[in-house]
């Protein structure tokens, strides 16, 4: 029978990265848990001769062909950790990235300071092209009394997005359609990792396993991101925020869309590696949030 340490160093041969090849093994022996990746990353480190059973070692070796082959690790396992929940996913949605969370902090700290400054009321916030689920349901995991609204205009991504939200206990709704167009009423944010990948970028070709609606926007990569700066404002209430993930270099357009939208106090966020990743703007006037009790 193979052991752990054999089966690891096929991987490594085959040009699997020692990190996915640990992560599937696990996942092949039915001992992955999202919550302990590195207790149980310790405990194969610790247990390298031990010997795997032989449906193991088959499974591992075919999920390493096709890692190898380029599909994501997140899909070949089902699931990814975003902002300390455990998501499922398949090629039906994007997988989300850790510098999401940068727009996920970022909301948080709007939407507690607006609750803060009108106590008792429930806030209400709008996630345009949710995908997974991963936004919404971190906000809502983090503030239970949101009242969280996610749309996407794929039918297979809120399907996921369900299942995801379903598997955590979060009340969240879930809108089929066209950015802001299943939006009725007014938020005091509204949240958006749209696509952003102009249509010729080379680095598409790298992301071929995720959906493509999800990841290209155009011919300059801001076709979706001028849709929802441009049209948000009427759904936000006096005082409430914007705030858009894009890409590193894109930066200075999208505060320029701001900028022609009317937003005030317009700013951007740099992600871990320091590229400006995150952009929010606020509504000055309109009117006041209602005070729901
Ligand atoms: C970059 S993914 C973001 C997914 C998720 N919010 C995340 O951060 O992981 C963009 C999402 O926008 C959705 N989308 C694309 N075009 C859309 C449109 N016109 N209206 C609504 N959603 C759209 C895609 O289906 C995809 O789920």
């Amino acid at each position: 029978m193979r052991t752990a340490d054999t089966l690891l160093a096929a991987a490594h041969r085959a040009g699997a990265d020692r990190l996915d090849a640990q992560l599937l093994l696990l996942h092949a022996w039915g001992r992955s848990d999202p919550g302990a990746t590195g207790r149980q990353r310790a405990w194969l480190l610790a247990h390298g001769d031990a010997p795997v059973p032989e449906a193991v070692a088959e499974l591992f070796l075919a999920l390493i062909d096709r890692r190898v082959g380029g599909e994501p690790c997140a899909y070949l396992m089902g699931s990814r950790e975003f902002f300390g929940l455990d998501l499922a996913v398949d090629p039906r949605v994007l997988i989300p990235r850790p510098d999401t969370e940068l727009l996920v902090e970022w909301a948080l700290e709007v939407l507690v300071a607006a609750s803060a400054e009108v106590a008792g009321t429930a806030r209400q916030v709008l996630d345009l092209g949710t995908g997974s689920g991963a936004i919404a349901l971190a906000l809502k995991h983090r503030l239970p009394a949101l009242q969280v609204d996610a749309v996407d205009a794929s039918a297979e991504a809120l399907a996921v997005a369900r299942t995801n939200a379903r598997a955590l206990g979060l009340d969240v709704r879930f809108l089929q359609g066209d950015w802001l167009g299943p939006a009725s009423g007014c938020y005091d944010c509204i949240v958006s990792n749209p696509p952003y990948v102009a249509a010729q970028d080379p680095h598409l070709a790298a992301l071929r396993h995720e959906p493509l609606r999800a990841l290209a926007a155009g011919a300059d990569g801001l076709r979706d991101l001028r849709i929802i700066i441009g049209t948000a404002g009427t759904h936000l209430h006096g005082g409430g925020w914007l705030i858009v993930e894009h890409g590193y270099d894109q930066g200075p357009a999208v505060r320029a869309l701001f900028a022609d939208a009317s937003f005030a106090q317009v700013g951007t966020r740099r992600d871990l590696a320091g590229h400006e990743r995150c952009t929010g703007g606020r509504v000055i006037g309109g009117k006041p949030p209602p005070m729901v009790k």
